[in-house]
């Protein structure tokens, strides 16, 4: 780690993120710069890092200095098109309005049964398997399928099919590892990402125009945009893009965190323990979770005003700034011990659902499947180990365990 006044105004320092030995635990390196400054220059990938909540959430919050616009091409590398996330003026809020209201909570709430279902269909055969004396590992056996079945059933699409989803999606996921990794596995993590997201529009774009040809409007998530009035002024590509970003959006995110909370649980014995004495506790034990293994670790942003500045410090023009979500989460000026897990805490706001216009707009979907996850395991896999050393692979963009072995206490 080195200071370098005079390249950037800014503390500087050459860490790769998608070092597989930083991404095991890249808390305490983060703790590090934050002892340097407000923000850091990583001059391995040429960005600007900014470590606390406070800061984090300004830059989240002020699109007029730091937007989502200049990522644009990531984006459509991505899903194959521009999406509401990579749109910063008003047509953003019609964009992302088409759907709002089917991610409002009062709505979410009522696809109680339907996640209860999906959720035993997924941990009934894993709790058998576990009780018999296997070790299994519950991310491909589990918590994948959960996610991956819910978005499906809500957009309408063939829930046989979860598997193929699953893996585009996950390639689509890979995709951001490649993104912060210049080597010729990085390319290859780019260009599976790239195939993957082919995939999904090529079937994307298919069950879109069966919605058009039947020309009767369903409930599902897909017939909603495809008969949106705004959506009559997306362009195609647009359409497409935009659902192949909720297959994805509702998938490797929450299926990670569900990984993340049995590990996490699974570590202290003593909170699952009072989670299974009083259930009321499992919505705050969810957000600790979320605090503490923080899954999207990055919201990058681009400066895009000469007066771009963060805690007085001015961003050039043009920069690409990464709030960094997992160090905001873990801030000693806004949470006590902040690297201790401990779902008793004062509930407070964290930055995992990300802040401002582009916060998600699947968490209340997210948090009711997490909350539903967590009861059902509760109920029957209430004392559980963790069998062996759980691995984050090297992903910081969509950081979480890669396999979690579990064996019956
Ligand atoms: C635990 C699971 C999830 C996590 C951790 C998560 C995290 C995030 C974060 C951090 C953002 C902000 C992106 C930014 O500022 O650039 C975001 C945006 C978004 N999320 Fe999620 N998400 C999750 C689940 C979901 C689900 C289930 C859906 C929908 C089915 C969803 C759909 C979206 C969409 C559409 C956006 C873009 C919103 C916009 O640009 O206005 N997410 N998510």
């Amino acid at each position: 780690m080195s200071l370098d006044s005079d390249l950037v105004r800014v503390p500087t320092v050459d860490v790769n993120l998608s070092d597989w030995e930083f991404n095991q635990n890249p808390y305490p390196v983060m703790e590090e710069w934050r002892s340097l400054g407000p923000v850091v220059f990583n001059s391995r990938h040429e960005r600007y890092m900014v470590l606390s909540y406070r800061n984090c959430a300004k830059v989240l919050a002020n699109v007029t200095q730091f937007n989502s616009q200049r990522m644009v091409e990531f984006f459509k590398m991505t899903f194959g098109g521009v999406t509401m996330e990579a749109i910063d003026t008003p047509r953003h809020h019609e964009m992302r309005g088409v759907w709002a209201e089917d991610f409002q909570r009062d709505v979410v709430i009522a696809q109680r049964q339907l996640i209860s279902e999906v959720v035993a269909s997924r941990i009934d055969p894993f709790v058998e398997r576990v009780r018999s004396g296997e070790i299994v590992d519950a991310i491909p056996h589990m918590t994948r399928g959960i996610p991956t079945l819910v978005i499906a059933k809500m957009l309408g699409i063939e829930t046989e099919m979860y598997e193929e989803f699953s893996s585009w999606s996950d390639a689509i996921g890979n995709g951001g590892e490649g993104f912060l990794d210049p080597s010729p596995r990085g390319a290859k993590l780019l260009a599976d990402s790239v195939a993957g997201t082919k995939a999904l529009n090529e079937y994307m774009a298919a069950a879109i125009v069966r919605r058009r040809e039947h020309g009767v409007p369903g409930q599902d998530l897909v017939s909603k945009m495809v008969f949106d009035d705004f959506a009559a002024s997306m362009a195609e590509e647009e359409i497409v893009a935009s659902n192949t970003q909720l297959v994805f959006a509702g998938n490797e995110t929450t299926a990670k965190l569900m990984a993340a909370t049995l590990v996490a649980l699974g570590k202290h014995p003593d909170q699952r323990r009072a989670l299974v004495a009083d259930r009321s506790l499992i919505p705050q034990a969810f957000e600790e979770v979320h605090r503490w293994e923080t899954l999207v670790q990055n919201l990058p942003r681009h400066a895009c005003s000469d007066e771009s500045q963060i805690a007085g410090i001015s961003i050039p023009n043009g920069a690409e700034v990464m709030p960094l979500i997992g160090a905001a989460n873990r801030d000693p000026s806004r949470w006590e011990n902040p690297d201790k897990f401990d779902i008793f805490r004062e509930p407070k706001q964290h930055l995992g659902f990300g802040f401002g216009m582009h916060v998600c707009l699947g968490l209340n979907l997210a948090r009711l499947e997490a909350q539903i996850f967590i009861e059902q395991l509760l109920d029957k896999l209430p004392d559980y180990e963790l069998a062996g050393d759980i691995d984050y692979g090297r992903n910081f963009l969509l950081r979480g365990p890669s396999a979690v072995p579990i064996a019956r206490a």
